[in-house]
């Protein structure tokens, strides 16, 4: 039986993002197996003599060599799919040569996130995001972003309330992990015993980027959210999952019960049944001292979908201050997941070719 799959490969799979990747699209029933690609400092490694994260990698995958290859062998080879996780700025060139070339582009750089015609997406918040950049040109492939990590949890968090609370303004301040900073990350002895209250433009990032995603679609372009929401981001030593704690200050005066309601009964992409999607997106902690990363960064169902979810708790609401916070996997649903979560919206869509030719 031949595999009717879509042909894919991960640019940048050494490192953080990548192995995350690897381990989502080992056994994605609807795309093959990666092929790995790398920079000169791994090319020639198995994924497994690179491997960093906690568990174990894929069996199907622990063996394959990572491939240095350059956009133009990566189309003469037929794949389809492209998984991006470069770092930005060498990110940017390579990708516009892939969707050149045919190639359909998934990617967690910064670089093309502004662009026009390219869809910031966050599937739970944005979906017609995609509709509105429409099909590529002929001959071109599609070009999908997801956006900073700290901003993809704000927005599913955002996404279900603002319409009842209609903010005057968003304040979000992050604990954001080490793992948020790919390998070898912060130096040990710049962050054991400390936060840093600093992170290069991650702060201008969560603004703008939650500002496009919850802003209205006009063909290719968006009108951005013109609610202000203002950012303060600092480092802690945790491995993984960014807490955030929000600030809304809101125009309406809904009863809790009513917010409460509105995060539970959010599940946008229920009927299209995307296997990376979480189900309920949002999972509400009752408990005082919830969430936390050691606990909730893994939050999300079915399996598959592990690490997808945002946690949402601490909810209080005196108005009109809305207060909470949330946990988000920076890796995951701010980073590898988001971005295979976004290119199965796309199959869904029937924007990507159903099967490798
Ligand atoms: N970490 C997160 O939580 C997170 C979340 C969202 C978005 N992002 C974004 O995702 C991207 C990847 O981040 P990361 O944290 O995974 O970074 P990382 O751990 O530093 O990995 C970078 C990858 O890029 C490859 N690479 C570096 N220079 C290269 C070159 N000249 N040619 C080809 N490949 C090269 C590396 O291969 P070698 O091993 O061969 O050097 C490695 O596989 C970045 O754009 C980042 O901003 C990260």
């Amino acid at each position: 039986m031949s595999d009717e799959r879509l042909s894919t490969a991960i640019l940048g799979a050494s490192g953080y993002i990548g192995q995350h990747f690897a381990r989502l699209l080992a056994d994605h029933p609807w795309f093959a197996p990666p092929t790995l690609v790398a920079g000169e400092r791994s090319g020639g490694k198995t994924l497994a003599e690179v491997w960093q994260l906690a568990e174990a990698p894929p069996i199907e995958l622990a063996a394959a060599p990572l491939r240095t290859l350059t956009a133009a062998a990566i189309a003469r080879q037929g794949i389809r799919v492209v998984f991006s996780a470069l770092p930005s700025g060498l990110a940017g060139p390579v990708e516009s040569e892939l969707t050149r070339r045919g190639v359909s582009v998934f990617s967690n750089a910064a670089d093309h996130r502004r662009d026009p015609g390219v869809a910031l997406l966050v599937p739970e918040v944005n979906a017609a995001r995609l509709g509105g950049v429409g099909r590529p040109r002929p001959g071109h492939g599609l070009l999908v972003t997801n956006p900073n990590c700290s901003a993809a949890g704000l927005v599913v968090a955002l996404a279900p309330i603002v319409r009842s609370l209609r903010p005057r303004s968003v304040h979000v301040t992050t604990y954001q992990a080490l793992s948020g900073a790919g390998f070898p990350g912060v130096p040990s002895l710049s962050i054991t015993d400390n936060v840093v209250p600093f992170i290069r433009d991650e702060e201008e990032k969560v603004e703008r980027e939650t500002a496009l995603l919850l802003g209205r679609g006009r063909g290719s372009r968006v009108l951005p959210w013109k609610v202000p929401t203002v950012a303060q981001c600092a480092r802690v030593a945790t491995r993984d999952g960014h807490l955030e704690a929000v600030t809304i200050e809101a125009e309406r005066r809904p009863s809790l019960d009513e917010i409460l309601a509105a995060w539970r009964g959010f599940d946008p992409l229920g009927p299209r049944q995307l296997p990376t999607a979480p189900t309920p997106p949002v999972v509400l902690r009752g408990e005082p001292d919830r969430p936390q990363p050691l606990r909730d960064r893994w939050a999300g169902e079915p399996e598959r979908a592990r690490g997808m979810a945002v946690s949402v708790g601490r909810v209080r609401w005196s108005p009109p201050f809305l207060r909470f916070f949330l946990l988000a996997h920076n890796a995951v649903r701010g980073g590898a997941g988001g971005s295979v979560l976004n290119a199965e919206l796309a199959v869904d869509e029937q924007l990507l070719p159903t099967r490798t030719p």
